[in-house]
């Protein structure tokens, strides 16, 4: 049997993604009779030539010329696809959906029947549908309806099976995944416009110049910043919160000055400041939490005073998920005249973040837990300090003129930019935060929120399980202990039924000891995490709890 999609034109419009989705359907359905006994092979006919910039993978033209306005199309046809190969076939299919029509009854029906006979020529095709898909509904003002099942489809490593079981991912307080968009991006710098960053006089050296400061740009409006040049490109969150540390803290600390930190904090917001404490005989005073996890304000304000210089805060903890009232605090602190940082790692890819109205004079966070690359993050630091700031690693990019006896640095940021920078992760960066931006934030906060309260609900449901970190005001964190098993023996166990979640101390020891625990189990959730994730948590979480403790779970994970 062939693919004969004539009746599709070069130029893509609506109509066409409907023709092509109505063809699907028809060999769909064909696919589904019994006396076809033939493999599908690839398309009888020659494609229009790709188009440029995007080859098509294989079997289908081109779709990366479909307008954003067939993006609802799209969409409806790819979630009836989905929530069928979902129910009736086994998990290497929920990534594998095909478009056919945009009739979700009859498309289920055939759908449901054509997957369970899908060969490797149909394959190519819906992926590659899969792929256009996603780019289109990644495009910004398209007008894509937030759906769980959808958003999990762009990602695709989200699609496969861990020890024999489909994987569910609940680590994303540690990383998140990457959407195919994102993928894509980087790879197309790569294919297309790779080259170092302003030294080249050349058209691919103005490309990637071009590539990261459109990124520049992009965090700038993401964070809410006055202007690109407040947004330095780094490796991450820790990089970044020891630059300000080996900066302003070394140069504007003086013995006695303090410095306030929560108890909350990850260790990349402690350990700098101690590096940076001792060595300027600076002190740093902690601020506790009550038993719910959440911040004693009345406790930050009383040591507030004349000697504090400096406050770090993380804007949502990794380890219990307490919110902080970061704009409140900020507040309180510079009616003391302290400088303020606060840590968004946990809170980028959760909430909207504006820097102006947290009020803060620094602002961090790690790309790769926004759906973006490792290796690339950004510190936000207000435009009067980055000229009183020194510059931190020397090098080139750095630096005006150089002679043996003196260096003059160049303008905030590249002062603190030196060396070749991370260009094609800066461009996944980009690519991550335009995907966020067009789920929209009403969408994701409210699918957020109505996870973790169901994941709350599920998981206090299991015997003898002391959830810690109760706070009012929470990212998607359901720290655990159960009293019959370890964290790692738990984290080993969930493992197996193929559900990764951290289990340890999380880079927050002070924050689990505040609790008398050295760790915790910690599923953290990110838009992709569906209600069915959760049970399946759930689920086997209850197992472990009520069931007797005689089989080890086995040697360490490597
Ligand atoms: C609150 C918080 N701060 C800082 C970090 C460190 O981030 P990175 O390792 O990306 O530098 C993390 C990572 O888990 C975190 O959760």
């Amino acid at each position: 049997m062939t693919h004969d999609l004539s009746a599709v034109t070069p130029d893509f419009a609506e109509a066409d993604v409907r023709s092509i989705a109505a063809k699907l359907l028809q060999d769909a359905t064909a696919a589904a009779q019994p006396t076809m006994p033939d493999i599908p092979q690839p398309l009888a006919r020659p494609l229009p030539p790709p188009l440029p910039g995007i080859p098509p993978l294989s079997g289908i033209p081109p779709l990366s010329a479909v307008p954003a306005q067939a993006a609802p199309q799209l969409d409806s046809l790819r979630h009836a696809s989905e929530t069928t190969a979902l129910r009736t076939t086994p998990a290497r299919l929920q990534s594998e959906s095909i478009t056919t029509t945009h009739s979700p009854t009859t498309t289920a029906t055939a759908v449901s029947r054509f997957v369970s006979q899908m060969s490797p020529g149909l394959d190519s095709i819906t992926r590659e549908f899969h792929r256009v898909a996603a780019q289109v509904s990644a495009t910004p003002g398209s007008t894509r309806v937030f759906d769980p099942l959808q958003v999990r489809s762009d990602f695709p490593i989200l699609h496969q099976q861990i020890h024999g079981k489909p994987l569910v991912w609940l680590d994303n307080a540690a990383t998140t995944q990457k959407p195919r968009c994102v993928i894509d991006a980087i790879s197309r710098f790569y294919l297309e416009d790779n080259s170092n960053i302003h030294r080249g006089a050349h058209t691919l050296a103005a490309r990637a110049t071009d590539a990261w400061e459109n990124a520049r740009q992009c965090v700038q409006k993401f964070l809410g910043a006055a202007s690109p040049s407040e947004i330095i490109f780094l490796r991450g969150t820790t990089e970044a919160i020891n630059l300000v540390a080996q900066t302003v803290g070394r140069c504007f600390l003086r013995p006695g000055d303090e410095i306030i930190l929560t108890v909350l904090e990850h260790h990349a917001n402690i350990v700098p400041w101690q590096m940076a404490a001792r060595e300027t005989g600076a002190v740093i005073r902690v601020v506790p939490v009550d038993e719910r996890g959440e911040i004693q304000l009345d406790a930050f304000e009383s040591l507030l005073g004349p000697r504090t210089k400096l406050v770090s805060l993380t804007h949502a903890s990794n380890s219990l998920g307490t919110i902080l009232p970061v704009e409140q605090m900020t507040a309180a602190a510079k009616r003391h005249g302290a400088l303020v940082l606060i840590d968004g790692a946990q809170t980028v890819s959760h909430m909207p973040v504006n820097v102006q109205s947290i009020g803060c004079d620094f602002f961090v966070f790690s790309g790769h837990k926004i759906f973006a690359p490792t290796g690339i993050g950004a510190l936000y630091a207000r435009r009067e300090l980055q000229q009183v700031m020194p510059p931190w690693q020397g090098g080139g990019n750095m630096i005006r003129t150089v002679t043996f006896e003196e260096t003059t640095w160049s303008e905030p940021p590249a002062k603190f930019e030196a060396g070749t920078p991370s260009v094609a992760d800066a461009v996944g960066l980009q690519a991550a935060i335009e995907y966020l931006l067009a789920l929209g934030w009403p969408a994701i906060l409210r699918h957020e929120h109505e996870l973790l309260e169901y994941g709350t609900a599920r998981l206090l449901e299991v015997p003898r399980l002391r959830l810690i970190g109760q706070a009012r005001n929470k990212v998607g964190v359901l720290s655990f202990v159960l009293p019959n098993r370890t964290p790692e023996e738990i984290g080993r166990l969930l493992d197996r039924e193929g559900i990764a979640v951290r289990a340890g101390h999380h880079c927050a020891q002070p924050s689990l000891r505040r609790f008398g625990l050295d760790a915790t189990v910690r599923p953290s959730l990110a838009i992709y995490n569906t209600t069915s994730d959760i049970d399946r948590l759930a689920d086997a979480v209850h197992r472990i709890a009520t069931s007797p403790v005689k089989d080890p779970p086995g040697p360490p994970l490597k």
